[in-house]
């Protein structure tokens, strides 16, 4: 497991193919997908009026790391290795009570539960530690990577305090991709608050909060292709003439 990783600007992962590498299809594909299984196997545990459903987010994640990887013309092979390796970033959630994650209340620095939050991520090395023990393999990098960090901050005052600069640009990426996720999910206070999860109104949100918490220059790639997304749904749903 790489610590603190220290990475260059251009650092995705392309010595492997997940479509093709024996390890990726024998090892990992069956870990990933069983993880997800027992994810959505915790979910059904959670509230029934619950929107943020992780299993879901999971999939949606991969599927827009690998969208935003095809957009900035890395290729197919990075694509679908980042795809695969961000899906499982949050399986650490399911070490814990249900309940630390479905709260009424907002859930701040100051709430009991927030400290128990932040630790879902070495959770899930744990898990990857445990049971992927013994294998060696730059996929399983890159998996450990996005999940310890993903929800790092560029000016270093995320859970690990590693800054930007010390962040690989998958973590990076993933840090972006997963907090879109999460701005786009009705917390059913929207009309009260007046609190905009439409997609130019979710990246509107996070380019103010900019580049103390988000790269940039991937962010910008990132926006473009999700409103090249969204304008396609606008397309699609208007009326006939
Ligand atoms: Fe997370
Ligand atoms: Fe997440």
């Amino acid at each position: 497991m790489p610590e603190n990783v220290i990475t260059l600007k251009n650092d995705w992962p392309d010595g492997f193919d997940f479509r093709t590498d024996k390890t990726c299809q024998e090892v990992f594909k069956p870990f990933i997908e069983d993880q997800l299984k027992k994810l959505a196997a915790y979910d059904a545990q959670r509230p029934a009026n619950i929107t943020y459903i992780f299993h879901e987010h999971a999939i949606r994640v991969g599927d827009m790391l690998k969208k935003t990887c095809l957009h900035m013309g890395l290729g197919q092979t990075v694509a679908e290795n980042m795809n695969w390796s961000g899906q499982p970033h949050d399986i650490g959630k399911m070490e814990q009570s249900t309940s630390v994650w479905d709260k009424k209340e907002r859930v701040d620095e100051t709430h009991p539960v927030y400290a128990l939050r932040r630790i879902h991520p070495d959770l899930g090395v744990q898990i990857v530690e445990t049971e992927l023990a013994g294998i060696s393999h730059p996929f399983k990098d890159l998996m450990l990577d996005i999940m310890k960090y993903h929800h790092e901050r560029m000016d270093g005052t995320g859970p690990h305090k590693i800054p930007g600069e010390r962040l690989s640009a998958p973590v990076r990426l993933a840090a972006i991709v997963e907090a879109y996720d999460g701005s786009t999910i009705p917390r059913g206070h929207e009309k009260e608050t007046g609190r905009d999860i439409s997609p130019p109104g979710a990246l509107t949100r996070m380019r103010a909060k900019g580049p103390a918490v988000f790269d940039m220059d991937l962010f910008e790639p990132f926006a473009e292709m999700i409103l090249t997304e969204y304008k396609k749904t606008l397309e699609f749903d208007k009326p006939e003439p």
